[in-house]
């Protein structure tokens, strides 16, 4: 006989509870960038609307910008660290691949004993941690969980490699999710393009990233904005009650792109972190939402669509309530 077996039942919906940051202490500017690679200030404003970034020095590892970033998060959202029973740990960028970097991220905060894995979806992995962590939550499986998203690019980025060199930096982003009647987590939209999979890649131990800078661009902006829609219509929201637009911060010819296309409000506050952090993949989301919250460009109770993309091809998008 074929056992039935039963089934936890969760909470009605999740939400954020606050948002944590940290941006390494060292600031590179293009003026550095281009006493190293032959590159100027003016090129790399216009081309991806990049001023300065953070490059994490020895003291500043993926773990330590969780920690710090999720302590933040923690406080900001009033929840105890012994409440926290997952942690989720986004990142394309750990040291190593065994161990995870979430036991030991939950371990440094004083959580004991919480559900702890690493996920990589590139740039996309905050918007896939968040979906999981919410997932987990209506099913049962958590009540409260912290989401990481942590990157130190500069462990796999060749400083000599003008085309990547100038892009990408480091820090990391935490959320305090938990479960609530009301939903402030929307469903999510995910998926992939693994046939374009070589397009943003690092061939092996010993290499650093590879960029096709023009596919990436093409893609992410023609074939996002259907998912953004979808993304807004399983929410029960349309695209003209959108307050906030938090986009992954790749580019900022992209981020106005899609602007553009979304026909987004005059009016909304849309996510422009990339002017000071560079591209920092999973941790550019919760950087930017955080530093617009702190700014008061972001209010409690806001609506905010977060779209992420990137190596994989993947992406993911949902919308949420700010906290
Ligand atoms: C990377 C990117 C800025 C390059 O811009 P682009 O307009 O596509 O530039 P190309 O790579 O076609 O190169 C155009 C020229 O600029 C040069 N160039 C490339 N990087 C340069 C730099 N940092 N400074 C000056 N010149 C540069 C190239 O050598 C090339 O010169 P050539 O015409 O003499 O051969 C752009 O493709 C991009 O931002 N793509 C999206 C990447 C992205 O978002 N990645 C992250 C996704 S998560």
């Amino acid at each position: 006989m074929t056992r039935r077996l039963s089934a936890r039942a969760g909470a009605p919906g999740a939400r954020i509870l606050g948002f944590g940051d940290y941006r390494p202490r060292r600031i590179v500017t293009n003026e550095e960038i281009s006493q190293r690679v032959d590159t100027d200030d003016e090129w790399i404003r216009t081309r991806v609307g990049i001023a300065e970034r953070r490059f994490a020095g020895d003291d500043e590892s993926v773990v330590d910008m969780s920690v710090a970033a999720a302590g933040k998060a923690l406080a900001t959202s009033g929840v105890l660290a012994q409440d926290i029973d997952t942690v989720i740990v986004a990142t394309c960028t750990p040291p190593a691949p065994i161990p995870g970097l979430a036991p030991e991220v939950a371990h440094r905060l004083g959580i004991a004993s919480a559900g702890a894995f690493d996920l990589n979806a590139a740039c996309a992995g905050f918007c896939y941690g968040l979906a999981s962590a919410a997932d987990a939550i209506r099913s049962g499986s958590s009540q409260n969980a912290l989401v990481i998203g942590a990157e130190k690019l500069t462990d796999w980025t060749d400083q000599d490699d003008r085309g990547t060199c100038i892009i990408f930096g480091d820090g990391a982003g935490a959320a305090v999710v938990t479960a609530t009647d009301s939903p402030g987590i929307g469903p999510v939209v995910w998926g992939s393009d693994g046939e374009k999979s070589r397009a943003i890649s690092v061939a092996d131990r010993s290499s650093f990233m590879e960029m096709d800078g023009r596919a990436v661009y093409r893609w992410a902006t023609t074939q996002l904005a259907d998912s953004a829609h979808r993304a807004c219509k399983l929410a029960g929201v349309d695209i003209s009650d959108i307050d906030v637009f938090v986009p992954h911060q790749a580019n900022l010819r992209i981020v106005d792109s899609m602007v553009r296309t979304l026909k987004l409000r005059d009016d909304v506050a849309v996510a422009r972190d990339i002017v000071t952090s560079g591209n920092t993949s999973s941790a550019s989301i919760p950087l930017a939402l955080t530093a617009m919250i702190e700014r008061g460009e972001v209010k409690t109770g806001d609506t905010a669509l977060l779209l992420g993309f990137g190596a994989g091809l993947t992406f993911a998008g949902q919308v949420i309530i700010c906290p």
